[in-house]
Order: structure tokens, then C-alpha cells, then sequence
């Protein structure tokens, strides 16, 4: 008995040290990005403590699996039987309560850090956030801006409310630690409170497609002095010429996804040099490219299809943009030669 409590007390001895080290290995080898919202802490202290048990229970089971084969190995000539053991009862209760106990008091954690981060604030400001393939675009209904980046006052509790034209999207910015899918047909919400200045990336967060991984958007975080300042310059922005207004909605409307500026192949054609070039279509045909196939090809892109592509644009711009916007679009096309 003596000896036994002699190899219990050295074994827990050694997994407490490993599950430290562990524990520090894995914090040190997956370091969480600076937390940026009110909303982080909630995830933050449930990411601590899954680390620590992780670590504990990696070092508990790699102890007692390493210690037993080095200890109580059998010598040369040992030639003897094993010792015969029927089983412990008080041990298996043990280590089945134990456990249980834990994934409760982690189900209760979680369910309140869930209740923490979609708590309801009472000045929250709307911002409608849309994903599609492979873009985003921010609505602000208060103030009438649309913007390709997400702007953001610092402290100002916000409620996203998103939407997907296609696929299902997911709104992920790492520092802000909560993450949201957008699924089509649905609205979803997702609030984020930010709490530190500065640039940070939106990324998509669930496998939509060809540019899945292109799927970013730029979040800039603002004092609310510079946020009123933004507002101002986004809503006194006078008329545009039709080709930097086309330049402009076919950035919201991300056409870009789909047709390249440079001549660089994608799911579309490029739209570098588009304007009067001769398209071979799929059935062999041929086409110059004027104001009209142009046309033709935002309000009905099944129409026509140039060789090698697959009639896969969306069919609803001409419910989406105005007689005006496709006309602007048309005048940016002609711009790139
Ligand atoms: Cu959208 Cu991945």
C-alpha cells in the first residue's frame, strides 16, 4: 500500500508539471489575436480554461500510459504471470463522475458566455452586412452610405444584420473573437461592441467557392470623432462622371469577383480590353463587343456565352441596378483598355 501511494503521489506530481508545460507549449503555439471587442472576453476565459483542462488531461493520460510501461515493465527473465486484477469499482465511479461533472459545468459556461456575447445593448447602431461570391458590402441604413469597408465606431455596441445572395458566408474577424454564418433567405445577427482602434481584416469563414479564400473585406475602427468625420465625407460625396460611378457600383456589387481588370483568367471574362473585342462564343459564333452585348449581358448573361465559361453570373441585375447604373457600368468597361 505504501508503495502504491508512493507511485500515485510521484505520478501526480509529474502531471501536474507536464499539463504546465503543455499548457504553455499550446498558448504559446496558438496565440489568440489581440482582443478588440467586449464581446472577446466572454470567448476568451472559455478558450483559457479548454486549454488548461486539454493540457491536463493530455498530460494525465501520456503520464500514466509512459510511467506504467517504464515501471512496471517486465525485467529480463522475468519470466512470472501478471499479477490478476478484477477491477475497481470506487476507481471507475471515479472517473466517470469526474468528467461528467465537467462537460456540465462546460455546457452551463458556454451557454452563459453564448447569453454574454448576443446580449442586446440598448443604443445599438444597424449596420446591414451582405455577402455574396466572393465579396462583402456594408449597408448603413441611418445615414444612406453604402461602403465596401466595414467603418466602425470605437464603443458603439453594434448589431450586424446579414444576408447572403448565394451560398452560405461567415462573418469571422478574428480579433473581435465571434463569428456568424450568413445563410440565404435568412437574416442573421451578430453584435460587436469594438473596443480598440485600428485596421483589421474580415474574413469568410466557411468554404462558399472558387475565391473562397479572397472573401475579404477591410474594418477600420475609428474614434467616434473620425467615424462622424467618414460619414460626412461618404454622404457629400457630389455626382460622379458615369465611369467612376460605374467604377464605384461595380466595386459594392463586386463584379470584380468574377471579371478581372488586369486580363488575369477567372470564372468571367476579364474586362480589360472587353470593349470592341471579338468574343468567340460557346456555340462558335462571333461577337463584337458594343454597348448593347454589354447590356444584354448584365440584364440576361445566359444569353450569350463566350467560349470557355460557364453560364454561371447571377440573373438578377436588372432587378438589382437601375437603367443608370448599367449604363455606368458600361461607360467604366469602355475605360479599360
Ligand atoms: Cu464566402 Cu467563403
Amino acid at each position: 500500500m505504501n508503495k502504491n501511494m508512493r507511485h500515485f503521489a510521484i505520478v501526480a506530481v509529474l502531471v501536474l508539471i507536464g499539463a504546465v508545460i503543455m499548457n504553455k507549449l499550446l498558448i504559446s503555439v496558438l496565440p489568440l489575436p489581440t482582443p478588440s471587442s467586449a464581446q472577446a472576453e466572454s470567448v476568451d476565459s472559455l478558450f483559457r480554461l479548454h486549454m488548461a483542462l486539454i493540457s491536463l488531461f493530455f498530460s494525465l493520460i501520456v503520464v500514466f500510459v509512459v510511467y506504467a510501461i517504464v515501471i512496471f515493465r517486465a525485467r529480463k527473465g522475468d519470466e512470472s504471470d501478471g499479477e490478476y486484477i478484477h477491477g475497481n469499482t470506487t476507481l471507475e465511479i471515479v472517473w466517470t463522475v469526474i468528467p461528467l461533472a465537467i462537460v456540465i459545468y462546460l455546457g452551463f459556461l458556454g451557454t452563459k458566455a453564448l447569453g454574454e456575447v448576443t446580449q442586446a445593448q440598448p443604443n445599438e447602431k444597424v449596420i446591414q452586412v451582405t455577402g455574396f461570391q466572393w465579396d462583402w458590402r456594408f449597408e448603413y441604413p441611418e445615414e444612406g452610405i453604402t461602403s465596401t469597408t466595414l467603418v466602425l465606431p470605437k464603443g458603439q455596441p453594434i448589431r450586424l444584420e446579414m444576408q447572403s445572395e448565394d451560398v452560405i458566408h461567415s462573418f469571422f474577424i478574428p480579433e473581435f473573437r465571434v463569428k456568424q454564418d450568413l445563410v440565404p433567405g435568412h437574416v442573421t445577427t451578430l453584435r460587436i461592441t469594438p473596443t480598440r482602434t485600428g485596421g483589421f481584416v474580415l474574413r469568410c469563414a466557411e468554404l462558399c467557392g472558387l475565391s473562397h479564400a479572397y472573401m475579404l473585406a477591410d474594418v477600420q475602427v475609428l474614434e467616434p470623432a473620425e467615424y462622424d468625420a467618414w460619414v460626412a465625407e461618404q454622404t457629400s460625396q457630389t455626382e460622379l462622371p458615369p465611369a467612376e460611378l460605374g467604377a464605384k457600383i461595380a466595386e459594392t456589387q463586386g463584379c470584380q469577383g468574377c471579371h478581372s481588370l488586369d486580363g488575369s483568367p477567372s470564372a468571367g471574362p476579364t474586362w480589360k480590353g472587353l470593349f470592341g473585342r471579338e468574343e468567340t462564343l460557346a456555340d462558335g459564333s462571333t461577337v463584337v463587343v458594343d454597348e448593347d452585348y454589354l447590356r444584354e449581358s448584365i440584364l440576361d448573361p445566359h444569353a450569350k456565352i463566350v467560349e470557355g465559361f460557364q453560364p454561371i453570373m447571377p440573373t438578377d441585375y436588372g432587378e438589382k441596378l437601375s437603367d443608370e447604373e448599367i449604363t455606368a457600368i458600361i461607360e467604366f468597361i469602355k475605360t479599360l483598355e
